[in-house]
């Protein structure tokens, strides 16, 4: 039996503060029932205060997850952390992370493929594991969006939110953990959801704040198109390649980026909606952090075994699945 990579915990971590469609109609030209039709979201979670970074949620949800399996921060051997809102341009806000909940003997790194980095992370931590090289590895999927978003801008303030959640890998020698990934990109997407401005290309400057270049820019439409296309061919791809059918999945946990694109996927996969998690209706989009939180809300409802997809498409564009099979 080869030595495989088990997710072998989860936790996650949303802030407080609720932003309600309610507040949002306050605030842009929208309404409750336009965003819950075309989206599915009712309400996002923000991130208050100063200086508060992503690493303030990542902390929270790495400690719960030591505490959950019981282990000392000095056991982790890698821990990568999958975000587009860093606390900095660098250092790599892993290290701030690992610093801070006292990981004194990993090394770590940021990994930014927008909303599949939380896919492109599991799969990268999974090498280290499988080839015996780690034994304990974490993996971080979150994002602060409130601190890259636009709240005049009607089509981006809407969808996203804040969240974050960690697994724990772990190598097993049981018929367990991740079995098969599938991971894409393709760059000239960059034009359709990308930050202008803020790195090498446009350096912050006067000229660039007033052209508002250092928030999300999204063509929603285009976006919606290729997120439909290529979630559901990635996630039919991978059941199609390991002979698995509708009833051989226990669970879809797809990127909750839209409510359509996640009904989109399941139809292609054949899966009955109550296969799929779905939580954008409570934290909207949360760009990493997505995937993750859905293991740790749904963590109780799973069983040993169970052969679970994982999916996802974003900026980039990225976009991949990874077929695992759930270790406790
Ligand atoms: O996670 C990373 C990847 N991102 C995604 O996967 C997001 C993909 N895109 C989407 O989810 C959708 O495109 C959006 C939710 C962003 C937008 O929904 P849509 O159904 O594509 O709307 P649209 O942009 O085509 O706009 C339709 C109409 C327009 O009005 P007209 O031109 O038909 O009169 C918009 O001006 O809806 C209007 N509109 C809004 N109305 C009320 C756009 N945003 C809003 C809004 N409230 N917030």
């Amino acid at each position: 039996m080869p030595t495989r990579a088990a997710i072998t915990a989860v936790h996650g971590y949303v802030p407080e503060f609720r932003l309600s469609n309610e507040v949002l109609e306050t605030m842009v030209e929208t309404s409750d029932e336009w965003i819950t039709e075309r989206t599915g979201i009712k309400e996002r979670r923000i991130q208050t205060g100063r200086d508060q970074g992503i690493s303030v949620m990542a902390i929270e949800a790495v400690n719960g997850l030591l505490k959950k399996r019981g282990i000392d921060a000095e056991e982790i051997d890698l821990l990568i952390l999958a975000t587009v809102t860093p606390d900095r341009v660098f250092p790599a806000t892993a290290n701030i992370v690992c610093d801070a909940i006292g990981a004194t003997n990993a090394w770590g790194f940021d990994l930014g493929a927008a909303c599949s980095g939380f896919l492109y992370a599991l799969s990268t931590g999974a090498q280290f594991v499988e080839t015996g090289k780690h034994k304990k590895v974490v993996i971080v999927g979150g994002d602060k969006m409130s601190s890259i978003i636009d709240y005049t801008d009607r089509s981006t303030c809407i969808i996203f939110g804040d969240g974050c959640g960690a697994v724990l890998l772990e190598p097993t020698e049981e018929p367990v953990g991740i079995y098969d990934s599938i991971l894409r990109s393709d760059g000239s997407g960059c034009q359709y959801l990308n930050q202008k401005a803020g790195g090498s290309m446009r350096p912050p400057s006067e000229r660039t704040l007033e052209a508002k270049e250092h928030y999300v820019f999204q063509e929603g439409k285009a976006v919606f198109k290729h997120a439909v296309t290529n979630m559901s061919e990635v996630s039919a791809a991978i059941m199609e390649r390991n002979g698995l059918t509708a009833n051989d999945i226990a669970w879809l946990v797809p990127h909750q980026a839209n409510k359509r694109i996640i009904d989109a996927t399941a139809q292609r996969m054949g899966l009955d909606e109550s296969k799929v998690m779905v939580n954008i209706d409570k934290y909207g989009n949360t760009t990493s952090g997505t995937i993750p939180l859905c293991l740790w809300e749904w963590e109780s409802k799973l069983n040993k075994g169970d052969n679970l997809i994982l999916s996802a498409f974003g900026g980039g564009f990225t976009w991949g699945s990874i077929w695992l099979k759930w270790a406790y």
